[in-house]
């Protein structure tokens, strides 16, 4: 392969070699001039679907050299910008399952139905950090902790790539947004993060390093900054750290005009070429939508202000990838025909959609049960927009946004008056208000409605207009009347379910009063009849929260794995804790931990787990960790290892864990990641909560042997 690649970059011209760098982007050109592109050799095309993307495959095969181009496209949860694909979860949601299989296989039904498009790659997973949880982009995330998201991220990948890049199901994952891009200072997206380096290694890479240790195809450039230093052109990130430590082996992307944002929103380059210059020689190897960078960088070699290497080095990676993926033999990618929205794919997004769904309070009202008429009332009771969330054909403006969503999808409404309907409950709906706004006398109409019910599923939350790029939010409470119309209700005195249809965790700590409180995050084409099945017991939840629920907006950044010394331990006028942290959960069984035995030398972690109610169920055990003394300041727990377990009533199960010492590794002040000896404790248990945990200490040595406490 290796000569393959060699003897083609020798016969490339300087101009087809910089074409290869060029990702065009199909929304913002004309067909004409796209096929002119293909012609003339660009790397790849975002944004083009099916037919057209075969035209574009046709002409970049007829051309000199006949170097296949790939077509990208943001298949984040499910192939969402094809109309007829199934809708998953959003990432966010879909973390809420802590369920690897389950992600690998969300993955490879998105890779088949991409592949069925002629489509080659898509701009997933997102490894960003939620801590801030005023970011729009939250919901792409799989919530605010690294190792989660690295294991989690990981098992996605294996579902798109597959163990054969060449597969005809097979497509390439992304690794984005590298680095740092969530943490952006007051969570304005994009803007400068305040992370150092050491942080960086500590914290944000981790995913990162899981991404390539699972084999990831290609990594995308973040938009934002280190410490003044665009990510763009950032070669202590890029070169050394992606490349070098973590021995990345795929293509670098950047992200949608990261290469003119350093003239136009950075101010860090005088012109393109410059731009283009530092770009190229901090190691991103494929430019998104910049087109002009290929005009600059043959002036750039042409003048000798550029190394035709650092284009040499680049085309080498991007060939490689095409090169694994067969594309020179079979340039268009054949999916599995007629695989695109079928029973068994729905069938997958079904599964994930119940898994996503969180309990966080029942006071016994749940699951419901002989009620003879059931108020639903909220704005997102029936809204399948709200529902589905971001990066779907209807919410890109790239794409159809005025469109209608096509079925199959069941919105909350429709999944409880499916199941009422065989339990001879009577279902009545008003919407209440708009997530935004509504008429002054929705309310009292809603209030009306209900006092006619024995129980209200109140369903309020955001939308699109509340989160995604360029939609960050200052104050995460429910926005326009919905905290009014809330009251209102609790006020009948009739029994009320909360459930928040919500792209991320919004401060609810009123509606955290209800009698019963369900999080159900954009959950895709069925989240409305899961959430459904929940609340009438048909399936018993499972879900653990990836991300922490704040009281208020001010609270934050109110993630578990903080550091400590903070004076007073909390605000004056709110508590340090959340109103909810992360990796709780409730579900319709009980489930019992005893018995933590751990070892330092063999660094077996075991507990004994029982299912103590009368339901089968599933517990995510979670195992976190705190180095008690530290050469650098450490957080007060850390995850270091979960799983998820099914359990029949009254069985009782060893859940055990095979620890790495560099599990409980450390950056230190000269960015060493290292393990340092001394006392650790070890918790395990139901949540990062310190009452859901049971600990013990232990000592590591030099040698890493010896000496339980
Ligand atoms: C986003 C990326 C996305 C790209 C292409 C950018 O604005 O930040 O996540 O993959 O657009 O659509």
């Amino acid at each position: 392969m290796e000569q393959r690649i060699e003897e083609l970059i020798a016969h490339m011209t300087l101009e087809e070699k910089a074409a290869q760098m060029v990702q065009v982007p199909y929304n913002q050109v004309t067909r004409e001039e796209a096929l002119e592109w293909a012609k003339k050799g660009a790397g790849s095309f975002l944004h083009v679907l099916g037919d057209e993307a075969r035209e574009l495959q046709a002409a970049a095969v007829k051309s000199r050299l006949g170097v296949p181009v790939l077509f990208g496209i943001d298949a984040i949860h499910g192939h969402g910008l094809n109309d007829h694909a199934t809708i998953f979860p959003s990432q966010l949601a879909l973390a809420c399952s802590w369920d690897l299989e389950l992600c690998t296989e969300m993955g490879h039904v998105t890779a088949r139905e991409v592949a069925t498009d002629g489509l080659h790659w898509t701009f997933s997973p997102v490894l960003c950090l939620a801590r801030d949880l005023r970011w729009g982009r939250v919901d792409e995330t799989f919530g605010e902790d690294a190792v989660l998201s690295g294991e989690l991220g990981a098992a996605v990948i294996k579902g798109y790539q597959g163990d054969d890049l060449s597969a005809p199901d097979s497509i390439l994952a992304c690794a984005k947004h590298y680095i740092g891009y969530g943490e952006a200072v007051g969570a304005r997206d994009a803007c400068d993060t305040e992370i150092t380096f050491r942080k960086l290694k500590d914290i944000f890479v981790i995913p990162f390093r899981k991404a390539v240790e699972a084999g990831c195809a290609t990594v995308m450039t973040a938009y934002g900054s280190v410490d003044g230093t665009p990510f763009t052109i950032s070669r202590k990130a890029m070169k050394e750290l992606l490349r070098e430590e973590l021995g990345f082996q795929g293509f670098v992307v950047t992200d949608w005009d990261n290469v003119a944002s350093l003239v136009t929103k950075q101010y860090v380059c005088e012109n393109l070429a410059e731009a283009s210059k530092k770009s190229a020689e901090a190691g991103n190897d494929m430019i998104m939508t910049t087109t002009a960078f290929f005009e600059e960088v043959i002036r750039l070699v042409r003048d000798g202000k550029l190394k035709e290497k650092v284009i040499d080095d680049a085309v080498r990676h991007i060939l490689t990838v095409k090169l694994r993926m067969g594309l020179f033999e079979q340039p268009e990618k054949k999916g599995i025909p007629g695989c695109i929205g079928c029973e068994e794919h729905l069938e997958t997004a079904k599964e994930a959609a119940r898994e996503s769904i969180v309990l966080l309070k029942n006071n016994g009202i749940l699951p419901l049960r002989n009620r003879k008429r059931i108020a639903v009332i909220g704005p997102n009771a029936d809204d399948i927009k709200a529902q589905y969330g971001d990066w779907t054909y209807f919410t890109h403006p790239n794409f159809h946004e005025k469109k209608i969503p096509v079925r199959p999808y069941v919105t909350v409404l429709e999944g409880i008056r499916r199941i009422a309907e065989v339990e001879d409950t009577e279902i009545s709906y008003i919407k209440g208000c708009g997530v935004l706004s509504e008429r002054d006398d929705a309310v009292e109409q809603a209030v009306a409605l209900a006092k006619e019910c024995d129980t209200i599923v109140f369903v309020p939350g955001d939308n699109v207009a509340l989160h995604g790029e360029f939609h960050d939010r200052a104050n995460l409470e429910l926005s326009g009347k919905q905290e009014e119309l809330y009251l209102a209700l609790r006020k009948t005195g009739i029994p009320l379910v909360t459930l928040l249809v919500t792209s991320k965790p919004l401060c609810i700590p009123k509606e955290a009063e209800s009698d019963a409180l369900v999080i159900a995050f954009n959950g895709g084409m069925f989240g409305g009849q899961a959430a459904a099945e929940v609340l009438f017991g048909r399936y018993n939840p499972c879900g653990r929260l990836p991300v922490s629920f704040p009281y208020h907006s001010g609270q934050l950044p109110v993630y578990y794995n903080c550091l400590p010394g903070w004076h007073g331990g909390k605000y004056v006028d709110f508590p340090a804790e959340p109103l909810f942290s992360f990796g709780e959960g409730l579900s319709y069984t009980k489930f019992h931990y005893e018995n933590l035995r751990f070892s330092a030398d063999s660094l077996l972690a075991e507990i004994d787990l029982t299912n103590a109610g009368d339901r089968t169920g599933s517990e995510v055990v979670q195992v976190y960790f705190r180095d008690v003394v530290s050469s650098v300041m450490t957080p007060v727990k850390k995850l270091i290892a979960f799983r998820r377990v099914t359990l029949a009533p009254g069985e009782t199960r060893t859940i055990g864990f095979q620890l790495r010492r560099e599990d409980f590794a450390l950056v230190d002040e000269q960015e060493r990641t290292v393990t340092e000896p001394g006392e650790f404790i070890l918790m395990v248990g139901h949540s990062s909560k310190t009452e859901d945990l049971i600990q013990t200490g232990f000592y590591l040595n030099d040698q890493s042997d010896k000496s339980d406490l």
